[in-house]
């Protein structure tokens, strides 16, 4: 393994969401979905890292570490707990996590949604419900309004893709329906609604003479969808298929005002652009063996059983690059590994390959700052650089939170840091 530098000026942090952190809030979709069993462990997103309480503490810990960048989201139930009555308390709450955030020169990226919907909005029928659009503007526009002086950056909404197919495809999230067509629809008031955020985050913050320089996109959950064999007519047709349907025609949608089939007509909704920045989660691969997906044979996998393919993301920054022409945010990648037994190698491999590509990367927020809430997995899914133990709420960096710190520290990885993290 050899050394080898960050890109010149890419900034270095890691991501988090409010539902998975936080803890304490009875009023969103998942505490709804917790309380109903839904959990494998039987866990709740109600305990999670109790990070609502010790924002002091984890931002002091993340400026420890020299992280540079953070990436978090808002619990939308604390800011608006009724339709139209909004928390002056959780504004507060937010205003003090950024003050810290300044005080310690940590950049913010802010998330508005990420998965979780306050339960009025989930009874309403969040995303089908024909007032959503108007909803979520109002949201945006009172969080900006009341928050824009101190963040400049925003993600509106978290990997539609993965809400739609999670929540109603497959019917295992929130709120739990199996229905294409309601899903194609929610597809297509996500985008709406984040058109509409796009040009309120923008508006407001130009209004109210806010400094910074506004960039707004989202975050989008991107894979490699690769055929199980490259002879196959059917499986290099199921991978463009599914590359198509779970990724491409909602990115293009979202970004171009353009809503794409299956989501909408290809007639344009008001074709412009809706981002400064293009956000790549990335995690793994797919293998296409006709219409089933499938894990490569002989692969490494994390906990989860999911492949670790680094060249991909390479892959998938370059595609996107190439699609949209804008600057690149890597806004989820991490592992999952409870003994932090392939983290460092994990997080080398995937430096690298970002490093490798000639796009303009301009940001990489590892997932995650802290083991946390991971859906349906529970406290069963550690993805963080730091370990928490949600019974006493006790945090401990990882020697790949080590790593971490060490390569932001030397702006790369140093021959130093080869030989005392990956090989001994
Ligand atoms: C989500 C995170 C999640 C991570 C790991 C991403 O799809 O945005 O909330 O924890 O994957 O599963």
């Amino acid at each position: 393994m050899e050394q080898f530098n960050l890109k010149p000026g890419m900034l270095m942090g890691t991501a988090t969401a409010a539902t998975q952190i936080e803890g304490g809030d009875r009023n969103n979709s998942w505490y709804h979905w917790c309380q109903t069993g839904h959990i494998k462990d039987g866990s709740s997103c109600l305990r999670a890292c109790g990070h609502y309480n010790r924002v002091e503490e984890d931002i002091g810990l993340m400026s420890s570490m020299k992280l540079q960048i953070y990436r978090f989201g808002i619990e939308w139930s604390r800011i608006e707990p009724e339709r139209g009555k909004y928390s002056m308390e959780a504004v507060e709450h937010y205003k003090k996590e950024l003050l810290l955030l300044k005080q310690h020169g940590i950049l913010p990226l802010m998330t508005l949604h990420h998965f979780s919907n306050p339960a009025w909005f989930e009874e309403a029928g969040a995303f089908l419900n024909p007032g959503c659009v108007e909803i979520f503007r109002d949201f945006t526009s009172f969080v900006v309004t009341h928050l824009g002086e101190y963040v400049s950056e925003y993600i509106t909404i978290n990997e539609p893709n993965v809400y739609v197919v999670n929540g109603y495809i497959f019917g295992e999230w929130p709120p739990g329906q199996k229905s294409f067509f309601k899903g194609m629809k929610v597809f297509k008031n996500m985008c709406l609604c984040h058109y509409a955020a796009y040009d309120e985050i923008h508006s407001v913050r130009k209004k109210l003479g806010f400094p910074g320089e506004t960039k707004v996109g989202t975050a989008m959950h991107l894979r490699i969808f690769d055929p199980y064999n490259k002879k196959s007519l059917i499986d290099r047709i199921s991978a463009k298929v599914f590359g198509y349907l779970f990724q491409d025609a909602v990115s293009d949608s979202m970004y171009k005002g353009k809503l794409r089939f299956p989501i909408g007509l290809t007639a344009p909704v008001r074709k412009a652009r809706f981002y400064e920045f293009i956000g790549i989660n990335y995690y793994t691969r797919d293998i296409m063996k006709g219409a089933k997906l499938t894990v490569r044979e002989g692969a490494q996998t994390n906990d989860l059983g999911w492949e670790i393919y680094p060249e991909g993301l390479r892959r998938l920054i370059d595609g996107q690059y190439k699609r949209y022409g804008a600057p690149i945010y890597i806004t989820e990648n991490g592992t999952c590994d409870g003994k932090d037994a392939f983290r460092a190698k994990y997080i080398y491999d995937h430096l690298k390959a970002v490093c490798e590509s000639d796009a303009p990367v301009e940001r990489y927020y590892h997932w995650t700052f802290m083991d946390n809430f991971e859906w349906l997995e529970g406290e069963h899914g550690p993805f963080g650089l730091v370990r928490c133990d949600f019974g006493s709420g006790e945090r401990e960096v990882r020697e790949s939170g080590r790593f971490y710190t060490d390569i932001i520290e030397n702006k790369g990885v140093t021959k130093e840091a080869v030989k005392k993290y990956l090989q001994e």
